[in-house]
C-alpha cells in the first residue's frame, strides 16, 4: 500500500538569490522594498503557537526565524540584500532554540550585510534617505504598516538637511506574487514530495476507517504519516463522516463514524513552507449504496472534465465551468435539479449543491497568491502554475429532494501543475475511481 518516498529534493544552492535577482530587477533603481518576517503568536498565556514563517519573506529568505526584516535595495554601498535579525546569545538559545545570528545570516542566508534588528529604527530610516520609491505590502500587518510610516516620516523632517524622503509607496505584493504564482523546478519537486507525502497519509487514513471509530481517529492516521516524514499540515485536517461531510470546513473532526455513510478527507501536508491539499470521499464500511455511487461518479466525471481544461493558454475558469457542466447535467440526470441544462446554468441552481469554486491556486500558501482575473479578464494558465480541481456535491435534507440523497457530501481534490504539454496530477497515485476504493478497503 506504500509509495515509497524518493530523496527528500532540496533547493538549489542559488534559488534564493535568483529570486531576489529577479525581484531586484523589476523594481526602480532608486527604490527599496521592505519585508517583515511573520511575529510569534501566543496560543495561550506563554504557550506560542509552533512558528510559521510569512511567506512572502520565507520566498525571498528561506530564513525562518521570527523578528527579522528584509531589505532589498537595487543599488547601495551596503549591498543588495540586508537583513535584520537577533544577535546570536547563548543565554537565548539555551532557553529558545537555536538563532543564525548576524554571521549566519550572512554565511548561511547570503544576505550581503546583516544588522541587529533592535537597530533597526535607526539604520533602516538612514537605507530610506535618497530613495523615491518604497515597495512594501500595505495592509497586511497595520502596527508594522505603522512603523513604516514612522521611518517615512522621521526622514520628512530631515529635508532641510538636504535629505530626500521617499515620495512612492508601490505595492511589493503586485510583484512579488506575480513571481511566487510560477513555481521553479524545485519548487515544482518540493510540491510533488509534499503530494506524494499525503498521498501515503490519506492511503493510511482510508485502509483504517472503519465504522465506530471516531473521526479524530482517522485524523491521528493522516497525522502519523505526516510527521513520520518531517512534516507539517498545510492546514488543519477536515475529516467529516456523514452529515459532517456536508460542511465544507468542519474541523471539530470528534464524531464517531457510521456504517452507510461516506467519509470526507480534506488534507493535506507541508514540505519546506510548500502546501499539497487533497480530498477524497468514501464509504465508511468499504462499499457505497446505489445514491452514493451515483454522486459520486458524478463528481469524480466532472474532476475529470475540469482537469482536462488544465493547460497551457487555457483560462483560468475553464476548468471551472466544465465541471459545472457536467455537475448540472448529472443532477438533471438524477432528479436533484429540475428544468433544462441552460436555465440551470444561467440560474446556477445547481449551487444549492455546489456552492464553491472549483480550485484555487497552490503553493507557499494553501490558497496561494497570484491574481486569478487581470483587468477583469480571467488569466491565462501557464506553464508552472499550480492550482487545486476540487468539485463537490453537499446534499442536505431538504424538502425538494428524495430523501435517499440527504447528507451526502462528495468532495474530490487534487493538485495539478501546468505543464508544457497540459498537465501533471501531482496527487494522481491516490485512488479515486470507485472499483479502485472498494477493493483496497476490502483487502
Ligand atoms: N483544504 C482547503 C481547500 O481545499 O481549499
Ligand atoms: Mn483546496
Ligand atoms: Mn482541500
Amino acid at each position: 500500500m506504500k509509495t515509497v518516498l524518493t530523496t527528500p529534493p532540496q533547493f538549489p544552492k542559488d534559488e534564493f538569490s535568483t529570486r531576489r535577482t529577479r525581484l531586484l530587477d523589476q523594481m526602480e533603481r532608486d527604490s527599496i522594498a521592505i519585508i517583515p518576517s511573520a511575529a510569534l503568536k501566543m496560543r495561550n498565556r506563554d504557550a506560542e503557537f509552533p512558528f510559521r514563517q510569512d511567506s512572502d519573506f520565507l520566498y525571498l529568505t528561506n530564513f525562518n526565524e521570527p523578528n527579522a526584516i528584509a531589505v532589498l535595495i537595487p543599488e547601495h554601498e551596503a549591498g543588495q540584500f540586508l537583513l535584520f535579525c537577533r544577535e546570536k546569545d547563548a543565554k537565548t538559545e539555551r532557553w529558545t532554540g537555536r538563532m543564525a545570528g548576524l554571521e549566519g545570516a550572512k554565511t548561511t542566508y547570503q544576505a550581503d550585510n546583516a544588522f541587529p534588528i533592535d537597530e533597526i529604527d535607526t539604520i533602516l530610516p538612514s537605507l530610506m534617505e535618497n530613495r523615491t520609491t518604497v515597495y512594501y505590502s500595505m495592509g497586511v500587518n497595520p502596527s508594522f504598516d505603522q512603523q513604516v510610516m514612522t521611518w517615512i516620516s522621521s526622514l520628512h523632517s530631515k529635508i532641510r538637511k538636504g535629505i530626500t524622503a521617499p515620495h512612492a509607496l508601490t505595492a511589493l505584493d503586485l510583484i512579488l506574487h506575480e513571481m511566487r504564482l510560477v513555481k521553479s523546478e524545485a519548487e515544482q519537486s518540493l510540491m510533488r514530495y509534499a503530494a506524494q507525502t499525503s498521498v501515503i497519509a490519506h492511503q493510511r487514513a482510508m485502509k483504517r476507517c472503519q465504522a465506530e471509530a471516531y473521526e479524530y481517529q482517522i485524523e491521528a492516521e493522516i497525522l502519523h504519516e505526516f510527521r513520520q516524514a518531517g512534516m507539517e499540515v498545510a492546514y488543519t485536517s477536515i475529516v467529516g463522516g456523514g452529515e459532517n461531510g456536508c460542511i465544507l470546513h468542519y474541523i471539530e473532526n470528534n464524531q464517531c463514524l457510521k456504517a452507510g455513510d461516506l467519509l470526507l478527507i480534506d488534507a493535506g501536508a507541508e514540505y519546506q513552507g510548500y502546501a499539497s491539499d487533497i480530498t477524497r470521499t468514501f464509504p465508511v464500511s468499504g462499499k457505497f449504496s446505489d445514491p452514493q455511487r451515483a454522486l459520486y461518479q458524478l463528481v469524480l466525471d466532472a474532476q475529470a472534465a475540469a482537469i482536462e481544461q488544465v493547460k497551457p493558454n487555457n483560462t483560468w475558469i475553464e476548468p471551472h465551468e466544465a465541471a459545472v457542466k457536467v455537475l448540472a447535467q448529472g443532477l438533471l440526470d438524477l432528479g436533484l435539479l429540475q428544468g433544462d441544462l441552460e436555465t440551470v446554468l444561467e440560474e446556477k441552481t445547481y449551487t444549492d449543491f455546489y456552492m464553491h469554486n472549483t480550485g484555487h491556486w497552490l503553493g507557499l500558501d494553501v490558497h496561494d497568491v497570484g491574481r486569478y482575473k487581470i483587468n477583469e479578464t480571467w488569466r491565462t494558465l501557464e506553464v508552472g502554475m499550480v492550482l487545486t480541481v476540487e468539485p463537490g456535491l453537499y446534499i442536505s435534507p431538504n424538502d425538494q429532494v428524495d430523501p435517499k440523497w440527504w447528507n451526502i457530501g462528495i468532495r474530490i481534490e487534487d493538485d495539478i501543475l501546468v505543464t508544457p504539454d497540459g498537465n501533471e496530477v501531482l496527487t494522481a497515485a491516490l485512488l479515486k475511481e470507485v472499483d479502485e476504493i472498494e477493493a483496497f478497503m476490502m483487502s
